[in-house]
């Protein structure tokens, strides 16, 4: 039986790859340009469940199957939680990650680190037909005292996850895509959707 087609409402490469990697042999995953659709952007909030079921609300009128939205963030305790949901846009939609993770460093700057916790959030919306599921990723860790690595992307090179001494930049994509926030909340969303098929 062929696979059933799961559209991810992303034009961000590195998170199709994500859901690639982990839904395969799963359900089949493309993404809007993919089908000849446009990436729509959708207005975000401060709440990640919404953005994540706007983002994939978009498709469906034009995609006749699974669906599904994601929205993460970088929550820092010392700062209340910011950046949070609005992560991409913090210190100004236009200004370049390296300098938004600069700025988290010169806000940081007097924070010991034991107060420099943080963690990464990824919250997914799955719409199948007229039903609606809601699965979520954590990964914990803090922010570290210098930007360091190449890899990844956004606020990795500040981000140190639990367990390790090196930052997400550092340490590459394979163990990133192995402990990610996001990688835990597409785990549980492959879970939900062999459920399904048994
Ligand atoms: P979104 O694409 O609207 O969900 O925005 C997510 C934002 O959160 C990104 O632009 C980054 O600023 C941050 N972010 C989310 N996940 C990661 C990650 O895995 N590494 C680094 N930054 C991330």
């Amino acid at each position: 039986m062929p696979l059933r087609r799961l559209l991810v409402a992303t034009g961000n490469k590195g998170k199709l790859r994500e859901f690639k990697a982990i839904l395969e042999g799963i359900v089949e995953v493309v993404s809007p340009d993919e089908i000849g659709l446009e990436i729509r952007d959708v207005e975000e909030g401060i709440d990640y469940a919404e953005n994540a079921s706007a983002k994939a609300g978009v498709y469906v009128k034009d995609f006749d199957g699974l669906i599904c939205g994601e929205d993460s963030g970088l929550e820092i305790d010392v700062l209340d939680g910011r950046p949070g949901p609005l992560s991409a846009r913090y210190g100004g939609e236009d200004l370049p990650h390296p300098e938004k993770c600069r700025k988290i460093l010169e806000e940081l700057k007097d924070v010991a680190l034991y107060d420099r916790t943080a963690r990464f959030r990824a919250t997914i919306v799955l719409i199948d037909a007229d039903k609606v599921e809601t699965f979520e990723g954590v990964l914990e860790g803090w922010i570290g005292f210098e930007y360091k690595g190449t890899e990844g992307f956004g606020y990795d090179p500040v981000f140190i996850p639990q367990g390790f001494s090196r930052t997400n930049a550092e340490l590459g994509m394979v163990i990133k895509n192995r402990i990610s926030h996001r990688a835990k909340a597409i785990r549980k969303l492959a879970e939900h959707l062999k459920r399904e098929e048994s």
